[in-house]
């Protein structure tokens, strides 16, 4: 059985992500082509790379949860027109784990998040992780109550689907190569 890392890429107080990842994951869970785990990077407590006098006990932790996951499901929100610091942190902590694998991206923001998305391609493009065309974007406006209680759209849940259809042949198809 295939494993796919839903991965929460904030980390700060009073974050959005734990409640896009829980959805995320309902709606994938239902589908029974994989097993399905909320990865949050926050428990990992990584220091910044290379940072002299960090505590970076959880790296290995850290290795180890992505080396054992086929492809992933970004959970992605929009800091500065980009990623979070926490999330590009935790990226580039690893190389080989992240190799030939699968992944898609569910974003939020103002604009869906669609500029921190597409500033997470070019990135996975160099730890080559295959990232697919499918790309629901949720709008802080509109799938959000007051922009903090998750209510989406009908039509994200299809997006996730359809996403996800997408993810599950491309990581099958790079377990061969690795
Ligand atoms: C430092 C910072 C910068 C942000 N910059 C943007 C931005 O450029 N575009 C945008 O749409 N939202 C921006 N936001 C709003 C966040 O997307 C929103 O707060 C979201 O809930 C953050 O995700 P989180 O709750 O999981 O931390 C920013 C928020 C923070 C904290």
């Amino acid at each position: 059985m295939l494993k796919i890392g839903i991965i929460l890429g904030s980390t700060r107080e009073g974050r959005l992500s734990p409640q896009v990842g829980q959805w995320v994951k309902e709606i994938a869970e239902k589908r029974r082509d994989a097993e399905y785990e909320i990865i949050d990077i926050a428990e990992f407590k990584l220091p910044l790379l290379g940072e002299p006098g960090g505590d970076a006990s959880g790296a290995t932790a850290w290795s180890q949860m992505v080396a054992a996951c086929d492809g992933f499901v970004f959970i992605v929100q929009e800091y500065n027109h980009s990623i979070s610091g926490a999330l590009k942190n935790a990226l580039d902590y690893l190389r080989q784990e992240w190799n030939n694998k699968a992944a898609g991206i569910v974003s939020y923001g103002s604009v869906g998040g669609a500029r921190a998305a597409e500033h997470l391609r070019g990135i996975l493009g160099e730890l080559l992780v295959a990232d697919v065309r499918v790309h629901p974007a949720l709008s802080l406006f509109t799938d959000f109550e007051n922009g903090t209680v998750f209510k989406p759209k009908e039509v994200q849940a299809d997006s996730v689907n359809q996403m996800l259809d997408q993810v599950i042949p491309w990581a099958n198809a790079l377990k061969t190569i690795r």
